[in-house]
């Protein structure tokens, strides 16, 4: 289906028509199967949230009174700046602005950054909701290569051909979505270096920072931040979803880094955009210290499950030929398939199978040879899923 456009706009998609797997998707769903869905990050839908704590640290008599302050109330700067102390950061309260979410973040920095029509380059293979983000705000998006080595590395070459004259900003992810891969402090250092020469901003997307898996590479601990002494005006995001498991109460946040004079702009530009909206709630900011002290809980069941879910995969897949492709941290993990299985088909079939996973092309891997999944599923579910999987690989 198209849209008839009338009085819509071109920001909105020209083409809403559903691909194969998702028509095949729906048409599962509809037929009441119960399915092992291998993509699901809903935390609250994986038995992995403890929500009555946080619920109840809402229900705090001082927010009867509304004082809008478009930065956020500085208590809960304060948190946020005091859990980057935690983890060997330095951010002044001052340099910190909350938002109704990442996605709202990434919002923020794509107005105060561009003009309709700049560019902004993003990893790829990628998150995907960046590019309905961008097309709302007018920007448009330019992919840069990951490339996998040892481990996923940025291609800083192919990014540095990437910068054009309308380039206003690079997006980082780390640990990437869906890769899991982190940069090492050399590959941020020539980042930075690259985006200052350029006047370009750098936008660190840190969601996923707290959750770097033990025994890879990089060992367990929080992964190499962007935060910190730069030379380039550089924006890392965090929230509560992926944080404390929470992403019900919308509170995230960006905090900057980079030279004084150009953190002074970006701090009245982002506040002044801010002050538009007033869109985080007084309750969740009041709440946001309690918060973040109840977070370490969480972390901790989240990457015992990663993990129990990682090595339960790869005994399913066993000698089927598909193997996990390397990764230090996140959420997901990518399954590399063997030579002349099709990404999108073996999905669809999988679905035949009541097994939902993401083909790789939705997240702009180069061939279609990979599936994505989820590794904060409910594991008696993931289990399933894997040996069904393992099964359908094996024969075709
Ligand atoms: C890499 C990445 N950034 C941002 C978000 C959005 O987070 P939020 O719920 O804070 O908008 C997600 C959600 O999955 C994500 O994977």
């Amino acid at each position: 289906m198209r849209y008839r456009r009338g009085v819509l706009s071109r920001r909105l998609p020209q083409d809403t028509a559903p691909n194969e797997w998702t028509r095949a998707l729906e048409r599962r769903r509809e037929s009441g199967a119960r399915l092992f869905d291998l993509t699901d990050q809903n935390p609250t839908r994986q038995g992995l949230c403890d929500a009555a704590p946080a619920l109840a640290a809402l229900a705090d008599p001082r927010a009867a009174r509304y004082q809008p302050e478009a930065r956020g109330l500085r208590s809960a700067r304060e948190a946020v700046a005091g859990y980057y102390a935690g983890r060997g950061l330095g951010v002044e309260p001052d340099d910190i602005v909350l938002t109704s979410g990442t996605s709202e973040a990434y919002s923020h920095l794509f107005r105060v950054l561009c003009d309709p029509g700049d560019q902004v380059l993003v990893p790829s293979p990628g998150y995907p909701l960046l590019g309905p983000l961008a097309a709302l705000d007018a920007v448009e998006l330019a992919p840069y290569p990951l490339v996998l080595a040892d481990r996923w590395r940025p291609d800083l070459p192919a990014l540095e051909r990437a910068i054009g004259p309308r380039t206003r900003a690079v997006v980082v992810v780390q640990p990437n979505h869906p890769t899991g891969s982190c940069l090492d402090e050399a590959e941020i250092a020539a980042l930075d270096a690259l985006c200052a020469a350029n006047d370009v901003a750098v936008i660190a997307d840190e969601v996923f920072g707290d959750f770097l898996w033990a025994g890879e590479a990089s060992a367990a601990g929080p992964a190499p931040s962007l935060l910190g002494e730069r030379r380039s005006p550089t924006f890392v995001l965090q929230g509560l979803s992926k944080l404390c498991g929470l992403p019900q109460l919308k509170l995230s946040w960006v905090a900057l880094a980079g030279p004084a004079a150009a953190r002074a702009r970006a701090r009245t530009a982002l506040e002044w955009v801010a002050d538009a909206y007033l869109s985080v709630g007084t309750p969740v900011q009041l709440a946001l210290p309690a918060l973040l002290e109840a977070r370490h809980a969480f972390r901790a069941r989240v990457l015992e499950r990663v993990r129990a879910n990682r090595d339960a995969l790869v005994a399913a897949l066993g000698a089927c030929g598909a193997r996990l492709l390397p990764a230090a941290g996140g959420w997901t993990t990518v399954v590399r398939l063997p030579e002349g299985v099709d990404a999108e088909a073996l999905a669809i079939a999988l679905l035949a199978r009541d097994v939902v996973a993401h083909p790789g092309h939705f997240y702009d891997f180069e061939d279609d040879a990979h599936l994505v999944l989820s590794l904060i599923v409910q594991p008696e579910a993931f289990v399933e899923g894997a040996a069904r999987i393992a099964a359908a690989v094996r024969e075709r």
